[in-house]
């Protein structure tokens, strides 16, 4: 007999490593509601998962109380005295945006989908292009790179580094503080892990603080500039607002577009065919990557909060509980996607996927990081020729739940 859902604890590596049987068992034996244990509970069908995410009065991004953000993971453990500390010195914050809920959610979403609009991802295209063109002239005489740590991690950075009014040769700093606040949100952390992620968190928020400032007063084209001066009935952003917005930004930005594009670099070298189709015909990189989304995306769940007990699928659920809604499962939900443990090239229904998310939290950025893997997938196929997984390729993955990305990727290459 075959395991059943709740048979599987997503904690334990193995799983971290291949989730897909655990989803395939939810949609199997109807398991709405998953304990994972020490964190709460997943909710893995598309239908479920869409309703939730629209029931944001119960089901609520306010992770923190009214001191705002203070990320140390998910575990609930109460926080150290040196923690504590750390925190304390740092900007004051408040919950905002991606930790809000309606009302006060709409008006801040109101005032960054000011600065991040069509137009803006637009003009980004001739410098998306030419960091990722430069990336690969750095190794394309090598005929030998590992496309996860020299081209899929910078592209991102620094694009979005620069949006934020950060020098390039800032971008490996950006990134460190990337990296930790985003774990300070998704991981289970340690005492040693969480003073990281606090003293990272004050230095981005003081770093930002600054620029904002300067921005105000002297305004240029970037992304930073257009938040710190956008005004939506007269109310634009206070600092405490807006420095949770652009941490927000800055770890959604970085690693989730990182991953898409090593999740879809890894099935276009190991699938000949699917390369060569795109070789032929450009168009079928945007369907190719909604497929890539669907089957294996970078971001595979999200938390919410519970406000009040509560009753979910039969079950009760008591405030405070954390639920996992499961982007990743919903796309391999056989309600929705025939067969979806196939990867197909051109599935019709493919863009229905929701690893960007569902309802009012919807990615702000999703219009940016599908030009960014577009971009990085086309200069991919334009430049190099032949590329092969290299003799000492891993595709062992980053070992966290929330989101799915390689450690490394190792391949062999010709160029054109
Ligand atoms: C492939 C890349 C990306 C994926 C898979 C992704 C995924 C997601 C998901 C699932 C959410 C929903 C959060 C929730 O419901 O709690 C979200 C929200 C968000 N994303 Fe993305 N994202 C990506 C890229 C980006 C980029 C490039 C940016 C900006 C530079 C960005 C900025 C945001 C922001 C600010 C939110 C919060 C929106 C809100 O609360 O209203 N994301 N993203």
């Amino acid at each position: 007999m075959s395991k059943s859902a709740h048979d599987y604890n997503l904690t334990n590596p193995e799983i971290m490593e291949n989730p897909y049987e655990f989803y395939a068992a939810i949609h199997r034996d109807n398991a709405r509601l998953v304990e994972v244990p020490g964190v709460g509970y997943w909710v893995g069908r598309m239908d479920d998962i869409k309703e939730l995410a629209k029931n944001t009065q119960v089901y609520s991004n306010s992770y923190f109380d009214e001191g705002g953000p203070v990320p140390t993971g998910v575990s609930g453990e109460p926080l150290e005295d040196d923690v504590k500390e750390i925190f304390n010195k740092g900007p004051e914050v408040v919950n905002a945006l991606w930790t809000a809920d309606p009302p006060i959610h709409t008006t801040h979403r109101k005032l960054v989908n000011k600065a991040f609009t069509a137009s803006w991802v637009k003009s980004m295209e001739p410098v998306i292009e030419e960091i990722a063109d430069e990336l690969i002239s750095n190794f394309i005489n090598n005929g030998k790179a590992d496309f996860m740590q020299q081209y899929a991690v910078y592209l991102p950075m620094i694009v979005i580094a620069e949006a934020l009014g950060m020098d390039r040769k800032d971008a490996e700093l950006f990134k460190v503080w990337s990296d930790d606040i985003l774990t300070g949100n998704l991981d289970v952390l340690d005492h040693e892990g969480r003073l990281r992620v606090a003293q990272s968190f004050i230095d981005a928020n003081n770093h930002f603080k600054g620029i904002l400032e300067e921005r105000r007063i002297n305004p240029k084209s970037d992304l930073i500039s257009a938040l710190a001066n956008a005004s939506v009935n007269g109310r634009s952003l206070m600092n405490k607002e807006a420095l949770p917005i652009i941490d927000t930004l800055m770890l959604a930005g970085n690693e989730t577009t990182t991953n898409l594009i090593g999740n879809a670099l890894r099935i276009l070298v190991e699938d000949e065919i699917i390369r060569e189709a795109l070789e032929a015909d450009k168009s079928m990189i945007t369907p190719f990557l909604d497929e890539v989304m669907r089957f294996d995306g970078p971001v595979q769940c999200l938390y919410r909060i519970v406000t009040k007990d509560t009753e979910f699928a039969g079950q009760k659920i008591l405030k405070g509980t954390k639920i996992m809604l499961g982007w990743g499962s919903a796309g391999h939900d056989p309600d929705h996607f025939d067969n979806p443990q196939d990867f197909v090239l051109g599935r019709s229904n493919a863009y229905k996927h929701i690893g960007f998310g569902f309802g009012a939290h919807l990615c702000v950025g999703l219009g940016l990081a599908r030009t960014e893997a577009r971009i990085a997938v086309n200069v991919f196929l334009n430049r190099l020729k032949n590329v092969r997984f290299s003799d000492d390729i891993d595709l062992t993955h980053v070992p966290t739940f929330a989101t799915r990305g390689y450690k490394t990727l190792n391949f062999d290459f010709n160029s054109r």
